[in-house]
């Protein structure tokens, strides 16, 4: 039996000295809570993505949750989002008392089905929350002929591209997390990022309370720290580099799992992947008795964490039912540990192991 201690962890943070120097000064410096490291941050992601600004909060929850608010989405009004997603786009809409709309994916880009989501439009909808899943970017082309506000959920993917366009530069306000495990980490963390001005300063408004001229119920205290915006800063140093590092791993999982009976990972033309995340398909491990769980535990054995990608879709916890695709993602998919800092032992070890379970 393998230990615990030789496990190779699902995810991974990737910290180096820099980032620990970085840290070093800011506690140094004395100003520790929001102050300029946490403007600088917010001018360099602005930059990266070649927006007008954005406004730095506490989580990716949140920042979604600022983002409906900045747009006044509240009470009778309509959200949609795929189910196959973490909780956080339903939570942010609970949040603001709008009504999630839930539909379907398209199962070879895990991402929300622009034709579900043209059903889901009634008058009452007001945006649309497009998750980037997994470094893939959605079908934005298809989303924006909607004529509904997108909030793209950048949470996963960073710097790839759809039909030529950098993801995060299509929809009306586009939201990252900066959580321990994301593609640039600072912690915990989140970003509100636009071209629109009012939003931004709606967003910098809500999220603390000191100076505010009335009581405002829906501001509160979602502020970053400069801990975290020093973090997050130095990690954008080596965006590029995790990124190259990222795809190189997928290469070799691509060449690993060539001749297994599992679906890669699909990229559709006009789009490049960021491989936050390498999640495959195993349709055959449906009628297995223990399912996907029998596999990820015999995988543990051999010392390799792997993960489902969405621990459940959301329709799930709702018992609603009309999502195939989610369904079926929802039995089959796996995700493979790939970060920037595996070493190459762990991804022979990883490789080896995954060829050993699905011969
Ligand atoms: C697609 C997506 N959106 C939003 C979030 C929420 O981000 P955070 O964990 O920073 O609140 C996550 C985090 O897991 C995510 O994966």
């Amino acid at each position: 039996m393998t230990t615990v201690a030789s496990m190779i962890p699902h995810s991974r943070p990737s910290i180096d000295e820099e980032d620990l120097r970085a840290i070093a000064e800011v506690v140094r410096s004395g100003q520790i809570a929001q102050g300029p490291y946490v403007e600088r941050f917010e001018v360099a992601m602005a930059g990266l993505f070649g927006l007008q600004g954005g406004v730095a909060i506490s989580s990716g929850t949140a920042a979604l949750e600022l983002s409906l608010r900045a747009l006044r989405i509240g009470a009778g009004d309509e959200v949609i989002m795929p189910s196959y997603v973490c909780q956080a786009p339903w939570l942010a809409t609970q949040r603001v008392g709008a009504e999630a709309r839930l539909v379907d994916i398209d199962l070879q880009t895990f991402n929300i089905d622009p034709v579900a989501a043209s059903r889901a439009v009634t008058n009452k909808t007001r945006a649309i929350i497009v998750p980037h899943l997994f470094g893939l970017p959605a079908d934005l082309t298809a989303l924006e002929k909607l004529g509904v506000p997108l909030i793209e959920d950048c949470a996963q993917t960073l710097g790839v591209t759809e039909q030529g366009r950098p993801i995060g530069t299509v929809g009306r306000l586009t939201v990252c997390s900066f959580y321990a495990t994301k593609l640039l980490c600072a912690g915990e963390g989140g970003m509100v990022l636009s071209n629109d001005g009012e939003s931004l300063d709606r967003v910098r408004s809500l999220r603390e309370y000191d100076g505010a001229p009335t009581l405002d119920p829906s501001s509160f205290n979602l502020k970053m720290t400069d801990l975290q915006a020093a973090l997050g800063l130095s990690q954008l140093e080596r965006l590029q580099a995790f990124q190259e590092r990222r795809r190189f791993l997928a290469e070799t999982y691509r060449e690993a799992l060539s001749s297994k009976a599992a679906f890669l990972p699909s990229v559709s033309p006009g789009r490049t992947h960021g491989y936050y995340r390498f999640v495959i398909r195993l349709p055959q491990f449906k009628t297995a008795p223990d399912g996907l769980l029998g596999l990820m535990s015999a995988l543990e054995q051999q010392g390799v964490h792997c993960r489902k990608p969405v621990f459940r879709p959301l329709h799930l916890y709702l018992h609603q039912s009309g999502f195939p695709n989610s369904d079926e993602a929802d039995r089959t998919a796996l995700s493979i540990p790939l970060y920037p800092d595996l070493t190459d032992d762990e991804v022979q070890q990883i490789h080896q192991s995954l060829r050993k379970v699905l011969s």
